[in-house]
């Protein structure tokens, strides 16, 4: 059963699927595969280089394109140029798609260049090639600034147990943005940590799983583990069978303070 998360009276399908160094052949079978264990949610990015490949996935899977949300990213020397809306044109080329679902700015880019992305962005979701628009990788006083030009509706940042994002994480509930959480296993790092470790032996989960469950009981959280192995893109979907409790809870976020 899929999951979602509703920011801005929109459903977000929960967790996504990180799609980063899924490429070719091998990249377009791990994402057929996880639509078809249940996954929902797709990002990409015209930087990972494989948004045919995405596409291939998307559009042999069976699944309703209204079932799906896929994001794409335009990368800052991309969208600072006058032409910056070809290159939203050409992602949709690449995926084979009319529209994608959200479409983000990558990375901020100066005070300038952040004013160009926005004009893409609002030509883009004018124009139907987008759904949703937002950022990734803004502080908050760069949210500020484009949230009074456009109807921001996500900040992609870097979200896992060693970095601190209390800020963020209040910022995004009073505005009601959603914040998906990327690296969200901190490149398989967590499965090492000994703290996370005896809390996955208490819940009967692997470390991942605690890892992912404790974005998902944070609001406006989605977070996109990327999974290559058949193993972990099963894994990091079974993870709404359990609750962690308030206090494994707070030790978990305490990790990044040690
Ligand atoms: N906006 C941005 O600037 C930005 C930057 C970085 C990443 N991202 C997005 O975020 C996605 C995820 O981030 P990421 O790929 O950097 O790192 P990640 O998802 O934290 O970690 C992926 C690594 O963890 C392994 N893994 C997956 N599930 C696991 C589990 N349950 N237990 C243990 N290890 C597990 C994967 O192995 P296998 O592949 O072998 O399964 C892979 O080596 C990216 O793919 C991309 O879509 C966005």
């Amino acid at each position: 059963m899929p999951r979602s998360i509703t920011i801005q009276k929109q459903q977000v399908p929960v967790p996504g699927l990180g799609t980063y160094q899924l490429t070719g052949k091998e990249g377009e079978r791990a994402i057929s595969h996880a639509i078809a264990l249940g996954y929902r949610h797709i990002d990409t990015a015209q930087f990972y280089h494989n948004e045919e490949d995405v596409g291939n996935a998307v559009n042999n899977s069976g699944v309703a394109r209204n079932q799906l949300f896929i994001t794409t990213k335009t990368w800052p020397t991309d969208f600072v140029k006058k032409n910056s809306i070809s290159f939203v044109e050409q992602s949709l080329r690449k995926l084979k798609l009319d529209h994608v679902d959200l479409l983000l700015l990558h990375w901020p880019a100066d005070e300038n260049g952040n004013e160009r992305g926005i004009d893409m962005l609002l030509e883009a979701y004018h124009k139907q090639y987008s759904r949703l628009i937002g950022v990734s990788n803004f502080n908050i006083p760069q949210l500020e600034k484009v949230r009074q030009k456009a109807p921001i509706f996500c900040n992609q940042i870097e979200y896992h147990p060693y970095i601190n994002q209390r800020e963020m994480l209040e910022y995004g509930k009073n505005n009601d943005l959603l914040l998906t959480a990327y690296t969200p296993l901190a490149r398989g790092k967590v499965s090492k940590d000994s703290t996370i470790i005896s809390i996955a032996e208490k819940y009967g989960k692997t470390p991942g799983q605690i890892t992912l469950r404790w974005l998902l009981q944070q609001k406006n959280v989605c977070p996109i583990p990327k999974g290559g192995s058949e193993k972990h893109l099963l894994e990091n979907l079974q993870v709404f069978d359990f609750q962690i409790q308030n206090e494994d809870m707070e030790i978990i976020s305490d990790i990044n303070s040690h």
